[in-house]
């Protein structure tokens, strides 16, 4: 590691690849903005990592323990070499104080991370038993990888992972790994498990969130009575509201077919698994 005073209590630090940066609970006294690199956040749960984001040049990190004064919510990794700038908390409040754009590209970041977030927690509560083993394999896929490449992962931390983090109880286990196996999200290899890149997990994720909005169940109806129709008159009584022209909502209701015909499209894809989803 080298390091080189850059002005006050700024300072441009160099790591080596894998160099554990600080970790959860740690006290955070800086925040690092990445000029060079990747750097992998993520957290332990009992064996298994769930990586949160990978992070590249003009990104920064550590921000939330010096904005909350709390301990660090995660740990981070250099992935490669990495050239990081340092900031203390002192300055960093200064910086912030006094040069509005930080703030507001600050804010930003911080909202995009929750929409992410809020996505990935609607896919943990409101999907099937499947959609939250999906949830979880792309947790276990490390990012940056190639969107197609599939990921080798031993089967014992698949499983574990997938039964403790989707809270599946273990007879619905293995009929959760075999519609993911039909659908082509695993395949078994020895003692691994081959995992799909997110490209393929985001189709049938998608495939199921259209699913259940096109086909859904006699519960999903009993327990939602009407949504669909309700929806359909809230955004027309919205259309009207803003005085969106007659042109505009036909053009919204092509863009409604569009995802119909894009349903179609993944259920041929992924109909191998139809009938075994709930
Ligand atoms: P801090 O809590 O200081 O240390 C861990 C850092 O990881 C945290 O600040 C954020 O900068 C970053 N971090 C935490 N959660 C996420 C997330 N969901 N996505 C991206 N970065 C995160």
């Amino acid at each position: 590691m080298t390091s080189k005073p850059d002005a006050g209590t700024t300072f441009t630090q160099q790591y080596p690849a894998g160099t554990v940066l600080f970790e959860e609970n740690d006290p955070g006294s800086r925040m690092y903005v990445i000029r060079r690199g990747r750097v992998r956040i993520y957290r332990k749960i009992g064996d298994n990592e769930m990586v949160l984001a990978v992070l590249g040049p003009g990104e920064f990190f550590g921000e939330m323990a010096l904005l909350e004064n709390l301990p660090r919510s995660a740990n981070a990794q250099a992935l490669d070499d990495v050239e990081l700038v340092e900031v203390d908390a002192e300055t960093f409040e200064t910086m912030i104080r006094a040069n509005i754009e930080i703030a507001v590209r600050m804010m930003r970041k911080l909202a995009a991370r929750v929409r992410e977030l809020d996505s990935r927690l609607h896919n943990v509560l409101v999907d099937s038993g499947v959609g939250r083993a999906l949830e979880v394999l792309r947790w276990l896929l490390p990012k940056g990888k190639p969107e197609d490449a599939w990921v080798r992962v031993p089967a014992s931390a698949v499983h574990i992972g997938v039964a403790a983090q989707a809270g599946l109880p273990p007879n619905e286990i293995s009929r959760v790994f075999e519609v993911m196996t039909r659908a082509g999200c695993i395949r078994a290899h020895g003692a691994d498990i081959l995992i799909a890149g997110p490209a393929v997990l985001d189709d049938f994720s998608t495939y199921l969130d259209l699913k259940r909005r096109y086909e859904p169940t006699d519960a999903q109806i009993d327990s939602a009575p009407n949504a669909e129709r309700d929806k359909e008159q809230a955004l027309k009584r919205l259309l009207k509201a803003l005085q969106i022209e007659p042109r505009e909502m036909e053009l919204q209701q092509e863009s409604l077919s569009g995802q119909y015909r894009k349903y179609l499209t993944l259920k041929r894809r992924f109909e191998a698994s139809r009938g075994l989803l709930g």
